[in-house]
Parts: C-alpha cells; structure tokens; sequence
C-alpha cells in the first residue's frame, strides 16, 4: 500500500467502459459489464484499507434506459446477483448499503433483493457503500423540490442544509473525491448538487480492469491538490493590504 497524505473521506465512482472494455476483446457489451461487476469486490476492498468512509459507485443512470432492451435488463441482472451474492461477504466485512436512485420501473424481484441487503447491512459502521442506479442527478433535484413543497415547509425556510436532507444522500457528506474510468471528462448528471467542491480524476482505464495501482494513483493526485472552497491558500491570505 502506498502512503497517502489526505485520504478522501467520500469517494464517488463513474464506473465506465464496460462496453469498450468488450469490443477490444471481441466480447459481447454484457460480457464487458459482466466483468466490471466482477471488478466491484476488488476495488471496495481496496478504499477499505486506505480508510475511505464513504464509497459511491454509479452503476445505471436514469439516461441509461435508451439503451437496447436487451442491455437494460442484462445489465439489472447481473446487479441483481452482484447484491445477491455480495451481500452477505459485504455485511461480514461491516459494510453498510445505501441506494441512490429511484426504485421505478424495477422488477419486484430486484427491489425486494436491494431492500434486504439494505436491511441486512443497516448497522454496519465500517464503510458506507452507497449504490447509485436508476439514479439521475437532476431527478434528485427534482424529487427534492417536490418533497419539500409536500411538506409545507415555508420558503424563506428553505437553506442548503434542509434541501441537502431531502435529497436521496441525505446524512452523507458530499464526495470529496469523484473518479471517471474510460476517460471521457463529464459527470454524465451524477451527483450535480454534492459534486459541487469535489475534486476530480479522470483515468483512461475501463472500469474491469480499474485495479489498486489506478486507485492509488488517483488517491495520491488527489492529496497534492489544495482545496480552497472559494477562499484563498493559507500562504495567500495575509499578503497585501486589504481596503477599509
Ligand atoms: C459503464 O459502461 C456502465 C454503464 C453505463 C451502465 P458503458 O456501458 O457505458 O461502457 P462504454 O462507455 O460503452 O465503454
Ligand atoms: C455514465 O456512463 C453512467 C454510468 C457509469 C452509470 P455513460 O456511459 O452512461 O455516460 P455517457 O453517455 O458517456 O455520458
Ligand atoms: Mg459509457
């Protein structure tokens, strides 16, 4: 393991290239997600050693159901028996699942399979492992908006605060970190209200082969930058005179 300065306390991963992973080995787009899902395990473990409180990977996003049929409800298959079959190890290793997202247009089958493992994990304290799928940011924003509204909650009651508590990562911190496998630079409608002082790391690496070596390079890249949330580095702040 490598030493790293500042560990992130929330990691949030856009977990792509599944398919391109597949088409350079002449292999089936599902076979490419099969083996991304495979990847999941490895790279959990992985933040648990280096101390990562909060792991957020984005698995299916709300744009993702214009993809074929076939892929849709290939790929919530294989979710369905990574949270099957993951569960239980998980649960032993202490960590606790959250789903971000809706539970719309889901089979039965799949929801009953996340709620238990929601259940089963709900005491566990040793890393929050929060599933993003059938998840979009701006439908968040848009769900937030009508909870509140329902509530009666008064207008100039409305602060960042309370709007965060009525979105789908209400009691999580905001991701300090968000990494992007298969290279493109975009957040893809991930996270866009908690995203908002994250820093980023794209890496041209598709997600089945995202190993340890990527994860702590993408740990070191992120405890050389200086985080400054609009106010100035600390060697900056008392140069030059500042006006009455
Ligand atoms: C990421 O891999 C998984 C999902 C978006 C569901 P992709 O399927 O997007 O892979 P590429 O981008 O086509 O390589
Ligand atoms: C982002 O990947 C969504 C997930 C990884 C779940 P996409 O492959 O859907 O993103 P775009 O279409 O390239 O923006
Ligand atoms: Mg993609």
């Amino acid at each position: 393991m490598a030493i790293i300065s500042h560990i992130p306390q929330h990691v949030a991963i856009i977990m792509d290239g599944n398919g391109r992973w597949a088409k350079e080995r002449s292999l089936s787009r599902l076979e490419g997600h099969r083996a991304g899902t495979e990847n999941i395990r490895r790279v959990i473990d992985t933040f648990v050693r280096y101390g990562v409180k909060y792991l957020t990977l984005y698995a299916f996003s709300t744009e993702n159901w214009s993809r074929p049929k076939s892929e849709v409800s290939g790929l919530f298959r294989l979710l369905g028996e990574v949270i099957k079959r993951e569960s239980q190890a998980l649960h032993e290793r202490g960590v606790h699942i959250r789903h971000l997202g809706t539970m719309n247009g889901l089979s039965p089958r799949l929801v009953h399979q996340v709620q238990q493992a929601i259940e089963l994990t709900s005491n566990n304290t040793s890393i929050t492992l929060s599933l993003a799928f059938n998840y979009g940011g701006r439908a968040e924003i848009i769900g937030a908006v009508r909870r509140i509204a329902a509530a009666g909650i008064a207008p100039e009651k409305i602060d960042e605060n309370i709007f965060s508590d009525y979105l789908y990562t209400n009691g999580l911190p905001d991701p300090d970190l968000i990494i992007r496998t298969g290279g493109e630079l975009r957040l893809s409608n991930f996270l866009l209200w908690q995203a908002a002082y994250s820093e980023y790391y794209a890496t041209p690496t598709y997600w089945p082969d995202f190993n340890e070596v990527d994860i702590e390079n993408a740990l070191m890249a992120y405890s050389q930058r200086q985080r400054r949330f609009g106010g100035l580095r600390p060697d900056q702040k008392f140069q030059g005179s500042v006006p009455d």
